[in-house]
């Protein structure tokens, strides 16, 4: 089961965090992988853990938010199966402590980018007969937490955009799902602690970790099994629908 044998995946933001261990699962599991990423040298490091492995992988230097560099990508890609956009950045603030030029940023990477590989991935899936997409959401997609307006803005869009190109898309045999984590620990989580509450860097992540009513933060691998089952054949009765994988947290903090 969970089989990607012959099954081309592009994977963007592959170099670090969920998007990495969910480009090493889909390699693992047969895929071809084509990580779109900003930071070059971390998606070689993905790469060099993939091809160690014996897996296929390519990597591409791109800014997703950027139109022309992700048509220029796709270009080179033969055919795509599945597309999962994974490239995010955050933003701690609430509205008055959102700039202008924070929404923009925030919008161009996790709106934007993502609605320009759909554009790009779709065209392809629909000459060749279907696809999966998966774009990673988060739980303020579906509920409010303190200061992550922009934040909250993006991932309530990534929703509504799975939903969108699900409904459109469903006579093309293009599935579309998201998936909404809570806290998984990866860079982008200890970037924004050390960033954010400088010297209190260990009594934040204990405090963030006790919001999962599980009592820790998620791991990327368990979102990567996630990503891999909704990407799978095995799914195929499944679109249009999003996944909590929040130890609790949308449901249970009550
Ligand atoms: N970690 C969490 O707690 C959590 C929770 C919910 C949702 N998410 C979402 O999961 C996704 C991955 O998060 P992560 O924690 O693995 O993050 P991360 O920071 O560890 O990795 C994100 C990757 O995306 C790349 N990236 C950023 N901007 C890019 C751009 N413009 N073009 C191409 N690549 C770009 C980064 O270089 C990085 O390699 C994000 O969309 C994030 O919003 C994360």
């Amino acid at each position: 089961m969970f089989k990607l044998t012959g099954k081309i995946a592009v994977v963007t933001g592959g170099g670090s965090g969920i998007g990495k261990a969910i480009s090493v699962v889909f390699a693992r599991q047969g895929a071809e992988v084509h990580i779109l990423e900003l930071r070059e040298e971390s998606a070689r490091e993905t790469v060099a853990e993939i091809q160690e492995a014996g897996g296929k992988v390519e990597a591409y230097s791109c800014d997703v938010s950027k139109q022309q560099e992700v048509n220029a990508v796709f270009g080179n890609i033969p055919k795509v199966d599945i597309l999962v956009n994974n490239a995010g950045i955050a933003h701690v603030g609430n509205l008055e402590g959102t700039t202008e030029e924070d929404l923009d940023r925030i919008y161009g990477v996790n709106v934007k980018g993502a609605y320009n590989c759909l554009r790009s991935a779709v065209v392809k899936m629909k000459e060749q007969g279907g696809g999966a997409i998966l774009n990673l959401a988060s739980i303020v997609s579906h509920v409010g937490i303190p200061d992550r307006f922009a934040y909250s803005m993006s991932k309530g869009a990534i929703h509504a955009m799975t939903m969108s190109v699900a409904k459109d898309y469903l006579s093309a045999n293009i599935r579309c799902n998201s998936v909404s984590p809570a806290r998984v620990h990866t860079p982008f989580v200890d970037g924004f602690i050390s960033k954010n509450y400088p010297g209190k860097e260990e009594e934040m992540f204990h405090k963030l970790s006790q919001t999962q009513p599980i009592g820790r933060m998620g791991k990327p691998e368990e979102v990567a099994a996630l990503a891999l089952f909704l990407c799978s054949a095995e799914a195929g009765f499944i679109t249009g629908c999003d996944y909590p994988i929040d130890g609790g947290f949308i449901k249970l903090n009550n």
